[in-house]
C-alpha cells in the first residue's frame, strides 16, 4: 500500500535508486530562503509564521525533488514554548536564559503548557499535509533532552557542552528535572504534529557523542527510548529516525534499544562498517560530508556513489551527515542528485 519511496525505506526496503533529502535542505544556501526570511523579519518569526514556515519547506521540494519534507522550525522553540527566552545573534547563533540551579528550572512551564506557543508549528504541518506533492513524506522533528538542555544550561552553543556536564555532576537533580521535563514536553510535541499531519518524526541529538559510558545510556538512550515507546503508543505506525551524533561505537545497537526505524549515521563513520554493524537492525541514513556540498566536482559524485554502493544490500536513505552549510552551492545539490538517482 505505501508507495513514498522514504517510507518503503523505512519500512526496510531496500531499493536500487535510495530515497534523498538533506538535513537542513530549507535554508541560507537558497536566495529563495534568504528572501522569504527578509519577509518574516527575522528567523524566529519565520518559525512562527505558518504561511512563510510552509513556504520555505516546500523551496527545496520544487527546486530538487527530494523524497521528504523537513518541517521548518527549531529544536530550541521547546525551550522557548517551556519559558526560556530565546533570541538569535545573526552570524553567531542562539542566545537563551540560562538554568544554572533548581530556580532555574521553578521558572519554567509544565509539559501541558507549551502549545500555546508552538500551535503555529502545527498550523505549518497541515499546511503542508494539504500542499506537498504526494510522493514527498512529511517529517516532523524535535531535539533530543540532552542536545536541548545543553543550549538551556549554557544559554547558547557550546564547543564541549561543558556547562551541562558540570551541572550534571555538580547538581544532578536539577539536571535530571530537566531532562525529564524535555522528555515529557517533547512526547506532547511531537504528538501534536503527527497529529497536525507529520509521518515520520525524527529526533535529533546532536551533541549525544560528548556523552561516554553510562551517561550516554542515561541521557541519549534511555530519553530516546521513552519518547519513542510513547509516541508509538499512541500512534503504533508511526516511523521514527533517530539521530544520536557522534556517537561512535554507541552507535550499535541504539536503533533497536530505543526502537527506531531508522538511524542517522555522521560522517565520520564509514558507510561499509554501518551496513555490516548497523543496518541488520534498522534503516540507515547518511552520510555525505556537507563540505563536499561546497567543493562540488568529481568528489562529489564519487563519495555519493560509494555511500549508495556501501548501503545498497539494506535500507538506506541518503543524506548528510550534518547540515547542508550556508556556504553550500545549490547546483551541487543537482550534481549530487544525479549521482545518486543516475
Ligand atoms: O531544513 C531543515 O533541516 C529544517 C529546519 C531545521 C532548522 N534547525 C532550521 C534552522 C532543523 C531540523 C534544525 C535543527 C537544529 N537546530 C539542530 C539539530 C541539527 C543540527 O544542526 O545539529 C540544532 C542544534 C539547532 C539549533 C540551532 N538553530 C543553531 C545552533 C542555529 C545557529 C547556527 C546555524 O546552524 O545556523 C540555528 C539556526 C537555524 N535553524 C537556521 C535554520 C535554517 C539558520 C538561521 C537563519 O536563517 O539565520
Amino acid at each position: 500500500m505505501t508507495q513514498k519511496k522514504l517510507l518503503r525505506s523505512l519500512a526496510g526496503d531496500a531499493m536500487d535508486v535510495p530515497p534523498v533529502w538533506l538535513m537542513r535542505q530549507a535554508g541560507r544556501y537558497l536566495p529563495e530562503y534568504r528572501a522569504t526570511r527578509a519577509k518574516a523579519g527575522d528567523f524566529l518569526s519565520l518559525c512562527y509564521n505558518p504561511e512563510l514556515a510552509a513556504e520555505v519547506t516546500l523551496q527545496p521540494i520544487r527546486r530538487y525533488g527530494f523524497d521528504a519534507a523537513i518541517l521548518f522550525a527549531d529544536i530550541l522553540l521547546i525551550p522557548q514554548a517551556l519559558g526560556a527566552d530565546l533570541w538569535f545573534v545573526t552570524g553567531e547563533g542562539p542566545r537563551l536564559s540560562t538554568i544554572t540551579e533548581a530556580s532555574g528550572m521553578a521558572g519554567l512551564k509544565g509539559k501541558d503548557d507549551i502549545h500555546e506557543t508552538l500551535s503555529p508549528v502545527y498550523e505549518t504541518v497541515r499546511i503542508l499535509s494539504q500542499e506537498l506533492p504526494k510522493e514527498t513524506t512529511l517529517i516532523g522533528f524535535a531535539g533530543a533532552p540532552w542536545t536541548v538542555a545543553t543550549y538551556m544550561i549554557a544559554g547558547r552553543g557550546t564547543p564541549d557542552q561543558a556547562p551541562a556536564h558540570k551541572l550534571r555532576e555538580e547538581d544532578n537533580a536539577t539536571f535530571e528535572a530537566l531532562i525529564d521535563l524535555l522528555i515529557e514536553a517533547t512526547i506532547e510535541y511531537l504528538d501534536m504534529q503527527v497529529k497536525a499531519g507529520a509521518e515520520v518524526v525524527k529526533l535529533f541529538d546532536s551533541w549525544a557523542g560528548s556523552l561516554k559510558g553510562e551517561a550516554f545510556d542515561k541521557y541519549a538512550l534511555a530519553p530516546a527510548k521513552r519518547i519513542i515507546g510513547e509516541l508509538k503508543s499512541r500512534h503504533p505506525d508511526l516511523p521514527v529516525i533517530a539521530f544520536p551524533r557522534e556517537a561512535g561505537d554507541k552507535y550499535i545497537g541504539f536503533a533497536k534499544a530505543v526502537g527506531a526505524d531508522a538511524l542517522a549515521i555522521d560522517t565520520s563513520v564509514d558507510a561499509a562498517w554501518a551496513a555490516e554493524h548497523l543496518q541488520g537492525d534498522s534503516c540507515v541514513q547518511g552520510n555525505l560530508d556537507p563540505k563536499l556540498m561546497v567543493t562540488g566536482g568529481e568528489e562529489l559524485d564519487r563519495e555519493a556513489r560509494r555511500i549508495c554502493d556501501a548501503l545498497r544490500g539494506g535500507p538506506h536513505i541518503f543524506n548528510l551527515g550534518h547540515g547542508i552549510t550556508p556556504e553550500a552551492d545549490p547546483e551541487n545539490v543537482h550534481r549530487l542528485l544525479e549521482a545518486v538517482r543516475g
